[in-house]
């Protein structure tokens, strides 16, 4: 069955309620104070584990639109990429506002603590310039640099699961598998990412 103009619009209604209702469970999580013995960490996390997810399905995209010849699919890349970077943007907020308590001068302190937290700063500032140059008139004007830039995509998925695999203190097979997930789907695009490599 080939994917219609006409389904992709159902397709992105269901990508767009796949994306907001975990967000409307962890608000009623929190108001019905179901969210942990500490509701801080736990949003963290999940907020975390949300942008984390969200950019695996992210990268999955190119790949099946391949395989399964669906070219109309590689337009939900925008909408997925864009709440990968929302989740993003929450989990900092909530690290800053709800952990630190806006005090900003512990931000610094604590890149330098804990470096696992610039890894995760870097993915963010990488996920915000995508973000910021996705729109339709910013590529028409990049022309082929549009390209080249968003191929930094790769880079993101190197350093998310390397954050992920840092922050944690004991567990390590979820962020392994997290680890391995990621290497094949660069594994997948390594013929882009070779030639990403050779161009820039
Ligand atoms: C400025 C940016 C970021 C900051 C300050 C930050 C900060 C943190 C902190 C404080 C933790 C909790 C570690 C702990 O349990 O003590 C964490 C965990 C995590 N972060 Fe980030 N992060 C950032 C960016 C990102 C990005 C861009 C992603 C994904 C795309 C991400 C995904 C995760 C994941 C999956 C975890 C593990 C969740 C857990 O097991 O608790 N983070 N981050």
């Amino acid at each position: 069955m080939r994917l219609t103009s006409g389904n992709l619009v159902w397709l992105k209604v269901a990508l767009h309620l796949l994306c907001l209702l975990p967000l409307m469970y962890l608000v009623l999580l929190v108001l019905t104070d179901n969210a942990g013995g500490d509701p801080v960490q736990y949003i963290i996390h999940y907020t975390g584990m949300g942008a984390i997810n969200a950019l695996i399905v992210t990268l999955l995209v190119s790949p099946l639109a391949k395989r399964f010849k669906q070219g109309l699919l590689l337009q939900t890349r925008r909408l997925l990429g864009l709440y990968v970077l929302a989740y993003a943007m929450l989990h900092l907020s909530a690290f800053i506002s709800l952990d630190l308590l806006f005090a900003w001068e512990l931000l610094f302190e604590e890149i330098l603590k804990r470096p696992y937290i610039l890894v995760g700063a870097s993915c963010l500032v990488l996920l915000l310039v995508l973000g910021l140059t996705s729109f339709q008139r910013v590529k028409r004007n990049m022309g082929k640099r549009w390209q080249l830039l968003h191929n930094w995509v790769y880079l993101a998925a190197v350093l998310a699961p390397i954050h992920f695999y840092w922050s944690v203190k004991s567990e390590i097979i979820e962020p392994g598998i997290y680890l391995l997930i990621f290497a094949s789907l660069l594994l997948l695009r390594r013929k882009a990412l070779t030639k990403h490599l050779r161009l820039s």
